[in-house]
């Protein structure tokens, strides 16, 4: 049986993605009523860090324990990964030892190339390309508020950057409209919008346009991990694409709002937005918890 890896979210079927939203909801239930399940008992998950996290970190390696099972965190800075060990040899050995990988790193290409060698299902836990992982959570975010996504329309604000491609592919799968405004020259790159439907996903560069009737505004971080030199020149671009209560009044009344986090509240978003009503950014923090045990559970249990 070949191993499942879930590096983009066109790893699943449409209809497994809509089972796993699902399934996330039901451990929350489990984990909120302190039900004890443990199916993953004796279960060790690796986790590669060459980026920050906190989220992320902390989701799976809580999640893991809830599940009877253990993760070890591995950054290069304590591993010979960051000496310069080959990606290949790390895959190949580490896959040896462990159930199951998740990574973090820079290079979608890299990546790719470690899932390639190991011998485990590998996880993609954010490159530069896609972040797949916190479209598992928004989309059950949204399902808990407002229903299935099916069919709805989605504004991403700001960088056309990982997350905006993971929106593409979970717009693609799942159906619903999605609405990108980046400024020129930061727009999600055309090899990932060329996997989507044309009327699945459109491009504007206005955000007030974008917004207007939308069910969920989303936005993200203006400077990535990674692009931290960039920040002046893209606090420049981006300063007509901030998430304020201008545009969270041309969405829908009932719009959510939602960002992957961490934020910064006077750039991408405006305090009382973030803050406010429409915000959900709590709930979507949370179910990275629960989604990536539905996660977990799938890849070590659906073969
Ligand atoms: N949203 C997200 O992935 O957060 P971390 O960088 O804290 O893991
Ligand atoms: N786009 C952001 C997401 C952080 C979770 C980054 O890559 O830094």
């Amino acid at each position: 049986m070949a191993i499942r890896h879930f590096l983009t979210l066109f790893d699943l079927s449409s209809d497994d993605l809509q089972k796993l939203v699902y399934r996330g909801i039901e451990l929350k239930a489990k984990q909120r009523a302190g039900e004890i399940y443990q199916p993953l008992k004796n279960k060790v998950l690796g986790m590669v860090f060459e980026k920050s996290s906190t989220r992320t970190r902390v989701s799976f390696e809580a999640g893991m324990a809830q599940f009877g099972g253990h993760a070890i965190f591995l950054s290069p800075r304590d591993t010979q990964l960051g000496r310069g060990e080959p990606i290949e040899d790390t895959a190949r050995v580490l896959s040896r030892m462990v159930d199951i990988i998740m990574i973090r790193t820079y290079e979608h290409e890299k990546l790719e190339r470690f899932a390639s060698y190991s011998l485990v299902p590998v996880i993609n836990a954010l490159t530069d390309l896609h972040h797949p992982c916190q479209l598992l959570a928004d989309i059950q975010t949204f399902v808990e508020h407002r229903g299935d996504i099916q069919g709805k329309t989605v504004a991403w604000l700001g960088d056309g950057n990982n997350m905006c491609h993971s929106y593409i592919h979970a717009a693609q799968q799942l159906q619903f409209k999605l609405r990108i405004a980046s400024p020129r020259g930061y727009e999600p790159l055309q090899e990932v919008l060329s996997q989507a439907q044309p009327d699945i996903v459109t491009l504007c560069n206005n955000p007030m346009e974008a917004a207007r009737d939308a069910d969920l505004i989303v936005t993200d971080v203006w400077s990535s991990m990674g692009q931290e030199q960039q920040q002046k020149q893209r606090e420049a671009a981006f300063k007509n694409y901030q998430v304020n209560r201008k545009i969270m009044a041309a969405a829908k009344a009932d719009a959510l709002f939602m960002h992957c986090l961490p934020a910064h509240r006077g750039e991408e978003v405006a305090a009382d937005v973030i803050d406010g009503e429409q915000s959900v950014v709590w709930d979507e923090a949370e179910n990275r918890l629960h989604s990536q045990k539905a996660l977990l559970e799938f890849l070590l249990y659906s073969r």
